[in-house]
């Protein structure tokens, strides 16, 4: 039975988060960036739906989340919205649109809000982007942090390997997550760091940390639904459990349509009027 048969259906907020990690309850969290995927992952009983920026890799076939403008997340994030009865939908803030400065940070929070009306906001990074979460949590937006590998910094990085490996970006990662939960952040992200540090920081901080590449003792999982239905093809990395193969799902109905339509078998009379 689906979320949506159920009579007791119970919209999750921040506040539902924060009680779920209270009680131990691992938090599922998926990314979506359109209304018919959304409205599957909503009506599976997804937790949280990411409108990530990872859309300008799987959605536009950029090499990185750069290039993806604010007005392409609003438009990702609104139809995701539309399709969404139970899940909290959260947003990327793309690059670009609020490491200038708080009051554009704040604008950009709140065009997000506004025009599509998703639930929350996240940002990527610790102490350096703090004035900007407070500015944007002081207008009543939930913020969500990202720590780790970061991919809006990947050419700062160079490589997306593990990050925090060693103590001293182990150690500002630590005081980062600090930082956010100090803020008022709702939840924090940890993107592929080693499973020890990742329980230290979920042991650490009262809010839900959310992990991808960052172990199973963290709060709940997230990954990008591409990945883990198979559409994506190259991306393989050790963290990714594929839950199916929709691309040989898809592939081989799309070549049965067109077999179909060369050979005359489709439309039949039933399917004619
Ligand atoms: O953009 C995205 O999909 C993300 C997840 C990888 C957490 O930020």
């Amino acid at each position: 039975m689906s979320v949506h048969q159920s009579s007791n259906l119970k919209r999750i907020t921040t506040h539902v988060l924060q009680e779920m990690k209270g009680r131990g309850e691992k938090i599922s969290m998926l990314t979506a960036y359109d209304f018919s995927m959304a409205g599957i992952l909503d009506a599976a009983g997804v937790d949280i739906i990411l409108v990530g920026d990872s859309a300008s890799n799987v959605m536009a076939g950029h090499e990185t989340t750069l290039p993806i403008t604010l007005d392409q997340m609003i438009y990702h994030a609104s139809g995701v919205v539309r399709a969404v009865k139970r899940s909290l939908v959260v947003v990327d803030i793309p690059f670009g649109s609020y490491q200038g400065n708080s009051t554009e940070a704040l604008r950009s929070a709140i065009r997000i809000m506004k025009e599509s009306g998703a639930h929350a906001v996240k940002v990527e990074g610790g102490s350096e982007i703090k004035e900007s979460v407070v500015r944007i949590l002081s207008a009543g937006v939930p913020v969500m942090g990202h720590l780790g590998l970061t991919p809006q910094s990947i050419y700062k990085f160079g490589t997306y390997t593990v990050r925090a490996k060693e103590d001293d970006e182990a150690g500002k990662l630590i005081a980062d997550a600090k930082v956010l939960e100090e803020c008022g952040c709702f939840g924090i992200v940890l993107e592929k760091i080693p499973a020890k540090l990742a329980k230290q920081v979920a042991d650490n901080v009262s809010i839900p940390v959310i992990g991808i590449g960052a172990g199973p003792d963290v709060d709940g999982q997230v990954l990008v639904v591409h990945d883990m239905l198979g559409i994506t093809q190259e991306f393989k990395p050790r963290f990714l459990r594929q839950y199916a193969d929709l691309r040989s799902t898809m592939t081989e109905a799309v070549e049965n349509y067109i077999k179909d339509v060369k050979t005359n078998d489709f439309p039949s009379k039933k399917e004619s009027y």
